[in-house]
């Protein structure tokens, strides 16, 4: 089942999820929203820098699947950080989903007013606007840093984490700490050459079901909320079709051999620092 994980905080986010990343054809994002929740998905990932939130909020609302049913996650961006700011671009977020509570804010980055922001996002759980806060791309020290001052823990941290780069320096003390990893990129960003891993294509062959499915079940076992970004219907439902089969612990161990030290997306911190906290980002209708 894509059943929940359940998160320090009490709440419980789905297991699988939909990624809007990319999707800036406003009617195409909102038709997948609505496919994915028809398929039987509950958890919906965007950001204010994926620029679609309104369009996401469309499809939930054109898709008559009870508002409490659904996880819904949105990030502020860093040129949003600060006490103040952050709390409009919060009030900002909601207006554009127009879904009523946000279920998951992130911290996109680690860049600018990380502190400044956690405060205003600690004070949108008090006030009931967001129901659980936490971060996307921290690393260790990063944690170290906001755990040090938080009054609210972090209840996941979205990072990159496919076969291919595995976070070993981070993953355990994600674990320690009770912060869940959520996978972006969990496809490799569709990559051919992990979908054609023969650790991959074995598993497919021998279960009957696409590379693709074999990852997110990866995923599962592992005990990773992956977030698989699709907008064609077919891809959509099939990536959710994941609960009837099960990886044997050596399908497991050979596609935990893929990983090395290969993240996809690397920015400098210096640069990420310097260049992120400079701008905000325009927003489609
Ligand atoms: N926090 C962050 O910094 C951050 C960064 C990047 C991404 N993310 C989140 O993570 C989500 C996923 O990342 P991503 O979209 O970049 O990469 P991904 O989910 O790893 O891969 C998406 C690609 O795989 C293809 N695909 C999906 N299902 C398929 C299937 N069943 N068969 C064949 N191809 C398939 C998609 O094409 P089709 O559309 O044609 O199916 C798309 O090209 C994003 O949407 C976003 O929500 C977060």
């Amino acid at each position: 089942m894509n059943a929940n994980i359940v998160l320090n905080d009490g709440a419980a986010i789905p297991r699988t999820g939909l990624g809007v990343f990319l999707v800036t054809d406003t009617a195409v994002c909102e038709s997948s929203v609505t496919t994915a929740l028809d398929a039987g998905y509950r958890l919906i990932d965007t950001a204010n820098a994926y620029r679609n939130e309104r369009a996401v909020g469309r499809g939930i609302r054109a898709s008559g699947v009870d508002r409490e049913e659904i996880f819904l996650t949105t990030k502020l961006w860093p040129g949003d950080y600060g006490a103040r700011k952050s709390a409009d671009a919060i009030r900002g977020a909601l207006e554009r989903l127009d879904c009523g509570h946000i279920d998951l804010l992130l911290l996109h980055q680690p860049a600018g007013d990380v502190l400044g922001a956690w405060k205003a996002m600690e004070d949108a759980v008090d006030s009931g606007t967001v129901r659980s806060i936490g971060v996307s791309n921290f690393d260790v020290s990063d944690l170290d840093r906001l755990l040090a001052s938080a009054r609210i823990r972090p209840v996941v941290d979205q990072i990159e984490l496919h076969p291919y780069w595995q976070q070993p320096a981070l993953l355990p003390y994600l674990a320690e700490n009770e912060i869940v990893a959520q996978a972006w990129y969990p496809l490799g960003h569709g990559s051919k050459r992990l979908l054609g891993e023969p650790a991959i294509v074995e598993a497919s062959a021998a279960h009957g079901r696409s590379a693709v499915q074999v990852v997110l079940r990866w995923h599962r076992q592992r005990g990773f909320v992956a977030i698989p970004k699709s907008t064609n219907p077919a891809h959509i439902a099939s990536n959710i079709d994941i609960d009837d089969f099960a990886l044997t612990d050596e399908q497991m161990a050979a596609i935990d051999a893929l990983g090395g030290n290969r993240p996809m997306v690397r920015m400098p911190r210096w640069l990420m620092s310097a260049v992120m906290p400079r701008f905000r980002i325009p927003q489609l209708p």
